[in-house]
């Protein structure tokens, strides 16, 4: 067994409060959304980020906003896309302490179960589940090497009941199981592997739905929906060393909707829906 690096428990650096100074991280789908969130926060926490996405001049503008952060187009759905973006992270950003699996594809559902083609549960299957195999593949030695190594995956609440989208939903569970096997994998190794199951996010990936956004935020239990930041603030709490005896787990980070049905309540006081 190899015994975990001591700086895995080096905790937050007390004179600047930092908890990632000086970690190499390479965050998936990271030209928007929550992806691009994390990297601002990861690199306010001391990081150096690849910044990687499929739409790779995406990735290059979040990462010309973020001091020392380095870019690269990289398609998780390719072997050799995501094992060329792992090996430019650990020659031009250093290290590669924490991999942010975060790309994911979510197909709208056919109206009727019946009709749905196998190619659109193919597609969400291999970006959304492969594909973070694929890194976490690509990336694990350097892990082990880094010896504060983690992998922190991007789920849903999806992956944990029935909000729709079939193929999306069992590739967000499937990531609920890889991170448990990783995760009993990897320890002997000195490697953390836990996921964060958010709910709904205000991001690009609803534009022109905000009214449903607006509905949606009456219905969880905080009041709200989750902003990018929510999610990012929970990555960087998994891939710091004040997490260094937590792994395998999975983390909801969705305003309390998977522990209580605020519409069942309303409907059993009686109060108006
Ligand atoms: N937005 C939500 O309501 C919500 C809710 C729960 C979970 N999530 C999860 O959060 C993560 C990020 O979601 P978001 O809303 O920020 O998404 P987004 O659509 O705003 O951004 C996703 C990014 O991933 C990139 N991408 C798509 N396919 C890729 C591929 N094959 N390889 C590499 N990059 C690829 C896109 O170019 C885009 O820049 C996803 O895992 C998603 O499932 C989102």
């Amino acid at each position: 067994m190899k015994p975990t690096d001591e700086r895995s428990h080096e905790s937050t650096d007390a004179r600047t409060g930092r908890r990632l100074d000086g970690y190499g991280v390479l965050i998936t789908g990271a030209g928007r959304g929550i992806g691009a969130a994390t990297a601002r926060r990861l690199t306010a926490e001391g990081a150096r980020v690849l910044v990687t996405d499929r739409d790779a001049d995406r990735a290059a503008a979040t990462a010309e906003t973020l001091p020392g952060a380095r870019s690269f187009g990289c398609d998780v759905a390719d072997r050799a896309s995501v094992e060329a973006a792992v090996a430019y992270a650990v020659e031009h950003v250093g290290s590669l302490d924490v991999l942010v699996n975060n790309a994911h594809s979510c197909t709208p559902d056919a109206p009727l179960f019946e009709d749905e083609p196998d190619e659109d549960w193919a597609l969400d299957l291999d970006i959304t589940l492969t594909g973070a195999f694929r890194c976490a593949r690509a990336a694990l030695p350097h892990l082990v090497a880094s010896g504060r190594g983690s992998i922190v995956m991007i789920g849903s609440v999806n992956g944990a009941r029935d909000f729709g989208n079939h193929a999306y939903s069992a590739a967000k569970a499937g990531l609920a199981g890889l991170t448990r096997t990783l995760s009993g994998h990897a320890a002997p190794r000195g490697v953390r592997v836990n996921l964060i199951e958010p709910g709904t996010i205000h991001t690009p990936a609803w534009a022109g739905r905000e009214a449903v956004l607006d509905r949606a935020a009456a219905l969880y239990p905080l009041g709200r929906v989750c902003t990018p930041d929510d999610i990012a603030s929970a990555v960087a709490f998994l891939a710091s060393a004040d997490a260094s005896w937590i792994t395998g787990v999975t983390l909801p980070v969705d305003g309390g909707i998977l522990a209580s049905d605020v519409g069942l309540r309303r409907a059993f006081r009686g109060a108006e829906l």
